[in-house]
């Protein structure tokens, strides 16, 4: 039989795990890339070693990002040359250098 401060111990533990979990899926949510096609390419293989917050507060020229992508490529990121101008396009859009006014 379970000493009672056996069970609260668990439960603790139980609680801590689903508090963990909830904050995991919040901050995932929080890193949701703008819409537009490549994001879904975006998502899927640029999450893979680090997450998507790496990508945004970026603002690279095109130039920059071909660079940062030949290097992941190079780290062993998973990009066809289909994928790779795609997601080339997409980070252009997306997280390109802001135009001055
Ligand atoms: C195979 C693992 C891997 C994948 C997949 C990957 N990266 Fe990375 N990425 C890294 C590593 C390791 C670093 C840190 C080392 C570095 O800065 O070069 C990094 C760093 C970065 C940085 C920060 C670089 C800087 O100059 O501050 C950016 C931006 C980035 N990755 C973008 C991407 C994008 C975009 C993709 C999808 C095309 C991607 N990563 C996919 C491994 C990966």
């Amino acid at each position: 039989m379970l000493r009672p401060s056996t069970v609260r111990l668990s439960t603790i533990l139980l609680l801590a795990a689903a508090a963990v979990f909830a904050a995991n899926v919040l901050a995932a949510d929080n890193t949701r890339l703008p819409d537009g096609p490549g994001r879904k390419l975006v998502e899927e293989i640029c999450s893979f070693c680090h997450g998507l917050a790496r990508l945004k507060g970026q603002a690279f020229t095109r130039n920059q990002w071909e660079n940062v992508i030949k290097g992941m490529v190079s780290e062993g990121a998973p990009v066809t040359d289909e994928e790779f101008s795609l997601i080339l396009d997409y980070l252009e859009k997306n997280f390109g250098p802001v135009e001055e006014k």
